[in-house]
């Protein structure tokens, strides 16, 4: 619970005049405050009862107001560490490492999101558009920020790849010619579907990587399917889901990704034309044909559905509710709303703690006052006494 300071109103028993009197305070007063806060002490306190804890320090100056700094004083000091042993999510659910974790330094720049789209996206509310606002801006823009939004707050690398064509294929088919060029440059690549996010933007992908058990071994580590008919292969097992790919630059996964890309020319896995146009194209291409030919026990890591698919919306499909990783595909206008939620999450206990700051003069206790009529009469210490166990009168919970 909050401390409330208890100020004593003498001026506001005079009426109007004194109230106008403490608006005028009062509002340079919550300014200088919220400088005063967002310059020094706000970030080494810890918040008690939640699963973010602000125990970082930011050392911001006074005179750097760009945005890269805004993210930084707002994600900083809750980055969850790399080689923390468990994580504990939004419902109280923990998570735990179950070996030692294999990363244990920020890779930085070696780690590379990526965005592949060859789309122009030029149109009102697209991200491509010189104008963007919140109002009217359209899902694919929210699920793109949002992935620009994570490398900026680890400091990872983000691309936009703007793809060309297949001349006859499906246009999903060229994200795959494009991580295979990607992993030329970066160690590690994350690739997400534009309706696809990080749920907790404050969890570094080393953490999922070590929680995930990438090995040196492990060529992509991507979602499985929900339990549903359309996400069986030929051989009766699920796909896996290729709208979020986490992959490890080595010779294999170049040659995992070419004879991918390469698949529909029939030469090494025959019938695999089919999927030039039918769904899932490329994503059939791997459940069908590559997966089978990369099997070594650490080439492929399967991640469980209910972590890293679907959305709380989803639930009742497979249970697959997008723990660390959402995938919207039950409904992409919800990605604007993630991206709030990205913001907001954590945006929402800083200004929080600030509006309960103890000894702040924002929150006034009128309470040791009775109204009479149009006059706050102050209560005598007995009357106060009386009333002390009294604390709701003709009004109910959040009801107007
Ligand atoms: C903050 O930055 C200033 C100026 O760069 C430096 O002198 C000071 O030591 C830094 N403090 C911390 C806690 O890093
Ligand atoms: C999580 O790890 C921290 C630090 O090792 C430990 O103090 C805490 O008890 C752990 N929490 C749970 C729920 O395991
Ligand atoms: C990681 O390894 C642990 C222990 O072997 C296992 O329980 C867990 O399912 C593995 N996770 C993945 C995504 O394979």
């Amino acid at each position: 619970m909050a401390q409330y300071s208890y100020t004593s109103l003498n001026n506001m028993a005079s009426g109007g005049r004194g109230r106008r009197i403490l608006l005028i305070l009062v509002v340079p007063v919550f300014i200088v405050g919220l400088y005063y806060t967002y310059h020094r002490n706000m970030y080494s306190k810890p918040v008690g009862g939640s699963q973010l804890t602000f125990h970082h320090n930011v050392n911001i100056s006074k005179h750097d107001e760009t945005m890269s700094t805004v993210i930084k004083a707002l994600y900083e000091p809750i980055l969850h560490p790399i080689t923390q042993h468990n994580f504990t999510d939004e419902d109280g659910d923990t998570y735990q490492l179950t070996k030692a974790p294999r990363f244990r330094e920020k890779l930085g720049k070696k780690v590379l999101v990526l965005d592949i789209d060859s789309r122009p996206l030029t149109g009102p509310g697209q991200l491509m558009n010189e104008q963007l606002e919140w109002k009217g801006m359209r899902p694919l823009a929210a699920g793109m920020l949002s992935h620009y939004m994570y490398a900026q707050i680890h400091g990872y690398d983000y691309k936009f790849i703007r793809a060309p064509d297949y001349e006859s294929r499906w246009g999903t088919w060229v994200k795959v010619p494009l991580m295979k060029e990607a992993l030329k440059t970066h160690d590690y690549i994350v690739f997400m579907d534009s309706d696809v996010v990080f749920h907790y933007p404050h969890l570094p992908l080393e953490w999922l990587m070590n929680y995930w058990n990438m090995t040196e071994e492990t060529l992509v580590m991507m979602s499985i399917d929900p339990d549903e008919p359309q996400n069986y292969d030929s051989r009766g097992n699920r796909y896996l889901n290729t709208g979020f790919v986490i992959a490890q630059s080595s010779k294999r996964t170049q040659n995992m990704f070419r004879d991918w890309a390469n698949c529909p020319s029939n030469t090494r896995y025959k019938d695999c034309s089919r999927w030039k146009y039918e769904m899932f194209h490329e994503q059939s291409a791997f459940g069908n044909y590559i997966r089978y030919d990369y099997d070594r026990p650490e080439d492929i890591r399967v991640l469980p559905c209910v972590e890293a698919n679907g959305c709380p919306q989803a639930v009742n499909r497979g249970g697959c509710k997008g723990t660390f990783v959402r995938h919207y595909w039950i409904d992409k206008g919800a990605v604007t709303n993630a991206l709030g939620d990205q913001v907001m999450q954590y945006f929402l206990p800083r200004l929080h703690q600030m509006y309960q700051e103890p000894a702040r003069e924002n929150i006034v206790d009128a309470k040791g006052f009775r109204l009479d009529g149009a006059e706050l009469v102050e209560l005598t210490p007995e009357e106060q006494e009386a009333h002390k166990n009294e604390n709701v009168k003709n009004q109910k919970d959040e009801g107007w």
